[in-house]
């Protein structure tokens, strides 16, 4: 169904088309929501004082000509001038209770696209970091984003699961007795113990690049210990999947490694490559140092290894073999640099053309209460599962204190922390709190699954009323329903900016606006009274608990009927 903004913005292209704009006008730009609603309208139409500019005309009869230029179709009675040069839009009360509808369907995209996203992506033999959860849960709700309008999604985690780093932990399993019966959560301690090994022994450091080199040349003892970190590792991040609720495929670093040598042979071929310091390196043109000197990418080290960079040139010229249209990277704002440098060497190289998009979509930090980096008392970085877990006794405790039973406990913590993610806008670093993400104030999870819930009770008892009144609810609308099926025409807008945008916080802050928007029409409209139930206003929450569910989806949390 077609929303206001996207619904105008078109209509004005058209317009401005037909009174000799140019191809590039970008009308997208011209059309504004007007949240007050009253004398500007619904939607502000700004465009005249630009199009006079470029046709050299008068502002004011531009502005005149694009109101009856603008087929208001049958969302906006005619568009009126007002001020100088701006056309006010506002919605039809017809249309907008028209298109109250309990179930919020997405207009599928009318082109579907390929997508890979690739997100979380670890590293074996550490124990995943806040990071990792931030690129986790950020990374699913930009999949569901993409699915929820019938684009095809590759979900790819590029585990780090080759490079240097593993000839030391071979090396040091060498030592250990029966690796085979190492727990899991022994990884981490066993990398630290293997990097304290590395760092202070001269021999242990010369049998560790020895390993590296085994290891690549397939020699089985190696082989097998790589598999053995590489699966305990695997069995410990679908855990936390699991307990997440994601779905995502490894294709882990080691999977490009047949190809490293194709990359670097065809950018020498191409003469993209020069010698520095005995490494194979790429100058990309605007990227310099700090000093100002020209910083290439390295793409193969000078004792002959590949690097992460080789890795994900590999990975991006694979990606476009494979057809996709667009290549979606949820990695920390500190790879932004290393991305950007990747892009421009695959597109000079020719690997990456033009209509198929690569985008980086970074993201800050998770702070701990005191403003720092989250980080333990000791100063490591914190388990994700210890944070899960708490999250999940956390939400039991709210459960407990509500009358409500232990799995809707664990669901409301869990659902809190993927929440608490996804209602900050990524690029801002954030503060960790679990008391702020299990409150029931302010914009968190428990807030919105317990509107959501109620709700329903409202429709359910709305339904088992008497009698009820009329059947369409066909009267105009008075002020707190007008703003609330405003705000609920506004979805797909929405939906669409968060996606473009790659930030779910905008649906979280929209469905937040919902949930206070029906909370002022609540407060105000009886939806029974004496046994008759108002069907307009029964539409209208039934339209708002359609909104929060499709809207919860898109950031992964499944909302409850009963609490
Ligand atoms: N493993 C990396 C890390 O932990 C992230 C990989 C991101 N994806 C990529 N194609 N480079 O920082």
């Amino acid at each position: 169904m077609a929303a206001p903004l996207a619904f105008l913005t078109e209509a004005l292209r058209d317009a401005a088309a037909r009174l000799g704009a140019p191809e590039d006008f970008e009308a997208a730009r011209f059309v504004q929501r007007n949240r007050g609603g009253g004398e500007r309208g619904d939607v502000q139409v700004n465009a005249a004082f630009a199009l006079a500019k470029t046709l050299r005309r008068n502002p004011a009869e531009i502005a005149a000509e694009l109101a009856g230029a603008i087929d208001a179709g049958p969302l906006f009675a005619p568009g009126e001038v007002s001020g100088k040069a701006f056309v006010n839009f506002r919605l039809r009360d017809e249309w907008l209770v028209e298109r109250l509808a309990a179930d919020v369907a997405l207009t599928p995209a009318a082109e579907p696209e390929r997508v890979v996203v690739d997100f979380s992506s670890p590293n074996v033999a550490k124990e995943m970091h806040v990071g990792h959860l931030r690129s986790t849960i950020i990374g699913d709700s930009v999949c569901r984003h993409f699915e929820a309008r019938g684009h095809s999604v590759d979900r790819v985690s590029h585990v780090g699961d080759w490079g240097t780093q593993f000839g030391m932990l071979i090396r040091h399993l060498d030592d250990v007795a029966d690796p085979s019966t190492l727990s899991i959560a022994d990884l981490d301690a066993l990398y630290k113990e293997a990097k304290r090994r590395f760092d202070a022994d001269e021999a242990f450091r010369d049998e560790a690049r020895q390993r590296v080199v085994d290891l690549q040349a397939g020699e089985p003892r190696a082989r097998e210990l790589w598999e053995l970190l590489c699966e305990g590792s695997r069995a410990e991040f679908h855990e936390l999947y699991d307990q997440l609720g994601v779905d995502v495929r490894e294709v882990g670093e080691s999977f490009y490694q047949p190809l490293l040598a194709g990359v670097v042979a065809d950018l020498e071929e191409q003469g993209l490559v020069e010698v520095s310091d005995g490494a194979k390196v790429v100058f990309v043109e605007g990227f310099t140092t700090r000093e100002g000197t020209p910083l290439p990418l390295i793409v193969q080290k000078a004792d002959g290894g590949y690097n992460y960079a080789s890795t994900d040139l590999a990975a991006i010229r694979h990606r476009v073999e494979q057809g996709f249209d667009r290549i979606v990277y949820v990695v920390d704002h500190g790879q932004s640099q290393h991305f950007e440098m990747v892009y421009a060497v695959a597109r000079r190289a020719g690997w990456l053309p033009d209509d198929v998009e690569a985008v980086h979509v970074p993201f800050g930090l998770v702070l701990g209460e005191d403003g720092k980096r989250l980080r333990t008392r000791s100063g490591d970085s914190v388990a994700l599962r210890s944070l899960l877990d708490e999250a999940e006794e956390r939400g039991r405790a709210l459960a407990h204190e509500h009358g409500a039973p232990e799995d809707v406990g664990s669901h409301l913590g869990l659902s809190a922390i993927r929440y608490a993610e996804l209602s900050h806008n990524r690029m801002t670093n954030y503060v960790f709190s679990f008391d702020k993400m299990v409150s029931l104030e302010g914009n968190t999870a428990p807030y919105m699954l317990y509107a959501y819930a109620r709700i329903r009770g409202i429709v359910d008892k709305a339904r088992g009323a008497d009698e009820v009144a009329g059947a369409g609810g066909e009267r105009p609308l008075d002020d707190s329903e007008r703003a609330l099926a405003k705000v609920l025409a506004d979805f797909e807008d929405v939906v669409d900016r968060a996606t473009a945008e790659y930030q779910p916080s905008d649906v979280s802050e929209y469905l937040f606006a919902v949930s206070q928007e029906f909370n002022r029409f609540y407060e105000r409209s009886r939806v029974v009274s004496e046994g008759r139930v108002d069907p307009l206003r029964l539409r209208l929450c039934e339209a708002t608990a359609g909104a929060l569910r499709t809207g919860l989806d898109l950031l992964g949390v499944r909302v409850l009927e009963r609490i």
